[in-house]
């Protein structure tokens, strides 16, 4: 994970940056041709101006960081609030929609994609964002809320909307999201709990008490017709 503000990339030389957002490229996007694709990436735009905004952001030009990171959005669809905290290896493909809040901590290799919010919940001061550990990846549409930490290798779904700690190693899906595997084994139900509401389950359980009670009404009825009946007949 990051070990300082001096996220990997800011204090790095131009041509050593390029030569690495390639290699990252090529990794990670089979869609791609040849080295020269790069300069056309919106990973590749963003981070250029990222790593400017970042460096605004740290020296306390508050208003000159936003203003660089805001160019980056309205070109790439990506918005990197520039407070964010980004490792090295870190690639947004495609990139539109995406959304990366002011508290987030980013660790090294670390894939998005589109429409990815990594973001707030209106509910907390301070440290309002999340903690990203290394070589997570996030599909497309998920949306993770809340200054928890999604833990190293762990790969949440598409569409998923991930609400509280996943530990590492783990695949979550859903919404709310829920670890389905981990240590690349699946998960039996029984141990998905993860404290979160379930309305549809606690509905079902109030439809079974409420059913039990009927029952034993119903039987108790029963009992007093038979006592009544038996009662009339011995005094006939
Ligand atoms: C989550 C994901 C990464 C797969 O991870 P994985 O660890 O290999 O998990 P699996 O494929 O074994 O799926 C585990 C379970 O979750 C379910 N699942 C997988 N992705 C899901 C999703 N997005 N939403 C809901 N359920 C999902 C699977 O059906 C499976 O359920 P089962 O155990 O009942 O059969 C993948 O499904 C995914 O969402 N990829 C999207 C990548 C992306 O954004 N691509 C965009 C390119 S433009």
């Amino acid at each position: 994970m990051l070990e300082s503000d001096t996220y990997g990339g800011v204090g790095v030389g131009f041509l050593k940056y390029v030569r690495e957002e390639i290699r990252i490229i090529r990794e990670r996007d089979p869609a791609i041709h040849s080295a020269w694709e790069v300069f056309l990436y919106p990973s590749f735009c963003v981070m250029m101006h990222y790593r400017v905004a970042h460096r605004l952001y740290l020296s306390g030009h508050y208003f000159w960081a936003r203003y660089i990171s805001q160019r980056g959005a309205r070109k790439t669809g990506i918005e990197i609030h520039p407070g964010a905290r980004i490792g090295s290896g870190f690639f947004v493909d495609h990139g539109n929609g995406v959304i990366i809040g002011e508290t987030a901590v980013i660790g090294n290799n670390v894939t998005l994609y589109q429409g990815v919010t990594l973001g707030g919940t209106g509910k907390e001061q301070g440290k309002r964002h999340p903690t990203i550990e290394d070589n997570v990846m996030i599909s497309a549409g998920a949306k993770v809320l809340g200054s928890f930490t999604v833990g190293e290798n762990s790969k949440i779904g598409a569409g998923s909307v991930v609400l509280s700690a996943v530990p590492p190693n783990s695949t979550v899906v859903g919404v709310p999201g829920r670890v389905v595997r981990r240590d690349n084994q699946p998960l039996p139900r029984e141990t998905m709990d993860q404290n979160l509401p379930d309305p549809v389950k606690e509905d079902i359980m109030d439809l079974q008490k409420a059913n039990s009670e009927l029952i034993n009404r119903v039987l108790e009825l029963e009992e007093q017709m038979k006592r009544i009946q038996k009662k009339e007949k011995e005094t006939l």
